[in-house]
């Protein structure tokens, strides 16, 4: 590869400065901005490389939505209302699955703060519930979801995630297909149009690459042949990884992996 991670990562750090950690889950607040890490995963060759803070865990937080996404596709089809209940501990043992992680754990402190102070989250789930369109009772759906993004990965993690999407829904680690093609398809096309926030239009044109952001930091990005994590708690205003961002679009443009480019 002619990338150099680590040069990457030193031309990014700067752009820390222009981001703050998200401060309305209190607990996040306490993490060091001062964090950027990657993980690239080649499917074609099955190599990785991963540089700065690849191996810290962080809160996956809305990162997860892909994760619940594709796992509800999986029992439930595309095109089915029905109702099903998912306990956190199915969706937990997912996660571990399509990341490749058993390490993966809830943090018990990020749930609680969650729970406390998600009137935002509670008020959405209230307005479900009127909507006829939560499959559970309000306070279940709320536990499920604090939980789900309380959950601790790393750049790796996420890298093994968008390496099954890049890969059609196989795992390149062991060949075992791990979701559908159309999960995978379908999951991706939803990164690409709402995966950034308010900044997902402007991110596919910079980037042109399927991403999905998290408070927390993270990113998930799924290129053709490439799995790609990335780790930076610095936020702009929309919500994303500011360095993490600069890294992925840098990332996108030395490999050539903008998908609207072919
Ligand atoms: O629901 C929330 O606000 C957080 N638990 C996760 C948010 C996130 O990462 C992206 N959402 N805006």
């Amino acid at each position: 590869m002619v990338l150099n991670l680590n040069d990457a990562i030193q031309a990014c750090w700067k752009r820390i400065d222009e981001g703050q950690v998200a401060t309305y889950i209190p607990v996040l607040a306490k993490v060091d901005p001062y964090q950027l890490g990657v993980c690239l995963y080649n499917v074609d060759s099955g190599k990785k490389d991963c540089a700065g803070a690849s191996n810290v865990r962080f809160a996956i937080e809305s990162v997860s939505k892909v994760i619940a996404l594709l796992y509800a596709i999986e029992r439930l089809g595309l095109t089915t209302v029905e109702d099903h209940l998912s306990s956190f501990d199915q969706i937990l043992n997912f996660t571990r699955e399509i990341c490749n992680d058993p390490q993966i754990t809830l943090n018990e402190e990020i749930y609680q703060s969650e729970l406390r102070t998600g009137d935002m989250n509670r008020s959405l789930a209230y307005y479900l519930k009127a909507k006829e369109t939560l499959a559970n009772d309000v306070t279940t759906s709320l536990e499920t979801y604090f939980k789900q993004c309380s959950m601790m990965v790393t750049c790796e993690s996420l890298a093994n995630l968008g390496a099954v999407l890049a890969n059609d829904g196989i795992a390149p680690w062991n060949g075992e297909r791990l979701i559908s093609s159309d999960a995978a398809t379908y999951t991706k096309s939803v990164m690409m149009t709402t995966g950034l926030y308010n900044q997902s239009g402007t991110y596919s044109v910079k980037i042109g690459v399927p991403t999905k952001s998290g408070v927390g930091g993270g990113l998930v990005a799924s290129a053709p042949k490439y799995g790609i994590g990335i780790f930076s708690p610095a936020l702009d205003q929309a919500g994303n990884s500011v360095a993490g961002l600069a890294l992925l679009e840098m990332i996108s443009r030395e490999l050539d992996l903008d998908i609207f480019k072919y």
